[in-house]
C-alpha cells in the first residue's frame, strides 16, 4: 500500500519519527506504526478501540453511517436479492458467480454435507444436556483429526477443499448437536434440498414422518445466514486469524472462532437478548427494566456495538424479517415482538442511550425470528456460528494467501514487580 501522507511523532526528549499514513479504498486512514519499534516504543490499545490488525478486501463497515458491504455489495441488497450459498461464493472468491459457477459451487457443497460416521461417536462423550456450543467447539475441532494430514495450508487447492468441507459439514454437525441434545436420532443430509432446506430437514425431520420445509421459514433463515456471514475483524474472526497465523489447520481455527463467538458480549447476545425479553415479560415492565440498565445493574442485550454508532443495518433487515415471519405464522401479535419494539422505542428516545449511541444490533430481533422458526434458544448461537463459518474461512484464506503474513504476536505494558531475589521458606 502506498502512503501519500506522513505523520511525524515527536517525543518530549526531542526524538521524532515519521509514520506513513495509509489510505484504504473506503473508511478511515491508518497510521503505519512499523517504524515505532525504532524508538523502543509500543502502542497501547487494549480491546483494539483504535487498531487495525490487518488489511482486508472482504467486508466493509461504516459504523457512523450504518453501512455494511460484502465485497462492495450492500447487505440490504444481498439480503433481499441473493441466497446464502451465492453470498458464500462471493465472500470466498471476491465476485458473484455466473450461472455455471453457482451451480458447480452448489453441487460441490451439497456433495460434502455428510460427515465421517466415526465423528458421530464424539457426541457420546458429552452429557445430553451439554450446551450445544460446547459440543460444537469439540466436534468441529475434531474434524482436524479427519483431515489434518491431507492439508498443506500453503496449497490454495487444499485451502479451497477445506473451505468447502467446513461450509458443507458445519450445518450437519450443528443439526447433530441439536438432535443429540433432545435425544432424537441423527438425520442424514438429503442432496435434493437446498443448503438451508437441508439444515432445517436435519434439524426437524424424524424417521417417523416426512418433513417438508416451509418456504417462508426457509427464506427467513436464509436471510439470517446472509446477515451473519461476515463482519470484518470482530472478536471471533480476530481469534480465527490469530490462530491461523501460527499455521494451525482451518478446522482448529474455526473451532477457536466458535469458542470466542459463544460469549454473551458477542455471538451469545442473541440467546441473552431473548432471555432478557422473557424476563421483562410484559410491556408494562419496560420502563423499570430500562431504569435498571441506566443504573448499570445489567446491559440491554442486543443493544450497542463497538463499531455501529448508528442503527446496525442488519437489525433493520431483521426487524422486517421478524414482522414477515410472524405475519406468515399468524403470530403478528407476538408478545415478544411487541415487547422488543416497545423496548427499542423507549431506549431510542432516552438520553442515556442516545448519548452513548446505543442502537439495536443484529442480535436484538434475531432471537424472536429463530424462536418463531422453531429453533430452541440454546441453539441460537450455534446458528450464528453456522452462518459465520464462511466469514471465518474467507478471512483465514485471505490471510494465509498473503505470502507476507506473519504470526500474530502482540506486546504488552508490563505493570508487574521489578526484579527481585528468591525468598527461602524460613524467611517468608
Ligand atoms: C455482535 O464486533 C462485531 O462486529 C460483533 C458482531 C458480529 O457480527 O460479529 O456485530 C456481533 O457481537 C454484536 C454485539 C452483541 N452484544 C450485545 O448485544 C451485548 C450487549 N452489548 C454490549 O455488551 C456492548 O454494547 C458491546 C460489547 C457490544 C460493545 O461494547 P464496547 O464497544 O466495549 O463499549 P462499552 O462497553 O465501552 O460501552 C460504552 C458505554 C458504557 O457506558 P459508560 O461506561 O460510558 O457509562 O455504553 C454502555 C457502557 O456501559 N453500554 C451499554 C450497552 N452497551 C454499551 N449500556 C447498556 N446496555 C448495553 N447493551
Amino acid at each position: 500500500m502506498e502512503s501519500k501522507r506522513i505523520a511525524t511523532l515527536t517525543l518530549d526528549d526531542g526524538r521524532s519519527i515519521e509514520l506513513p499514513i495509509l489510505s484504504g479504498t473506503l473508511g478511515p486512514d491508518v497510521l503505519d506504526l512499523h517504524n515505532l519499534a525504532k524508538l523502543g516504543l509500543f502502542t497501547y490499545d487494549p480491546a483494539f478501540f483504535s487498531t487495525a490488525s490487518c488489511s482486508s478486501k472482504i467486508t466493509f463497515i461504516d459504523g457512523d453511517a450504518g453501512l455494511l458491504y460484502y465485497r462492495g455489495y450492500p447487505i440490504e441488497q444481498l439480503a433481499q436479492k441473493s441466497d446464502f450459498l451465492e453470498v458464500c461464493y462471493l465472500l470466498l472468491n471476491g465476485e458473484l458467480p455466473d450461472a455455471a459457477q453457482k451451480e458447480e459451487f452448489r453441487s460441490l457443497i451439497t456433495h460434502h454435507t455428510m460427515v465421517h460416521d466415526q465423528l458421530a461417536r464424539f457426541f457420546n462423550g458429552f452429557r445430553r444436556d451439554a450446551h450445544p456450543m460446547a459440543v460444537m467447539v469439540g466436534v468441529v475441532g475434531a474434524l482436524s483429526a479427519f483431515y489434518h494430514d491431507s492439508l498443506d495450508i500453503n496449497n490454495s487447492g487444499h485451502r479451497e477443499i477445506s473451505a468447502h468441507r467446513l461450509l458443507a459439514k458445519v450445518p450437519t454437525i450443528a443439526a447433530m448437536t441439536h438432535k443429540y441434545n433432545i435425544g432424537e436420532p441423527f438425520v442424514y443430509p438429503k442432496n435434493k434440498f437446498s443448503y438451508v432446506e437441508n439444515f432445517m430437514y436435519m434439524m426437524f425431520a424424524t424417521p417417523a414422518e416426512d418433513y417438508v420445509p416451509n418456504p417462508v421459514l426457509v427464506r427467513a433463515l436464509e436471510r439470517i445466514f446472509i446477515l451473519h456471514a461476515d463482519h470484518e475483524q470482530n472478536a471471533s474472526t480476530s481469534t480465527v486469524r490469530l490462530a491461523g497465523s501460527s499455521g494451525a489447520n482451518p478446522f482448529a481455527c474455526v473451532a477457536s472462532g466458535i469458542a470466542a463467538l459463544w460469549g454473551p458480549a458477542h455471538g451469545g447476545a442473541n440467546e441473552a437478548a431473548l432471555k432478557m425479553l422473557e424476563e421483562i415479560g410484559d410491556v408494562a415492565r419496560v420502563k423499570d427494566y430500562v431504569q435498571g440498565v441506566k443504573d448499570k445493574k445489567y446491559k440491554l442485550m442486543g443493544f450497542g456495538h463497538r463499531v455501529y454508532k448508528n442503527m446496525d443495518p442488519r437489525a433493520s433487515v431483521m426487524r422486517q424479517t421478524c414482522y414477515e415471519v410472524l405475519k406468515e405464522l399468524d403470530l403478528a401479535n407476538n408478545k415478544l415482538f411487541e415487547l422488543a419494539m416497545e423496548l427499542e422505542k423507549t431506549a431510542l428516545s432516552d438520553p442515556y442511550f442516545i448519548e452513548r449511541k446505543l442502537y439495536p444490533n443484529v442480535d436484538f430481533y434475531s432471537g424472536i425470528v429463530l424462536r418463531a422458526i422453531g429453533i430452541p434458544t440454546n441453539m441460537f448461537t450455534v446458528i450464528f456460528a453456522l452462518a459465520r463459518t464462511i466469514g471465518w474461512v474467507s478471512q483465514w484464506n485471505e490471510m494465509i494467501a498473503d505470502a507476507d503474513h506473519k504470526i500474530g504476536r502482540p506486546r504488552q505494558l508490563y505493570m508487574g514487580e521489578t526484579k527481585r531475589d528468591y525468598v527461602p521458606m524460613e524467611k517468608r
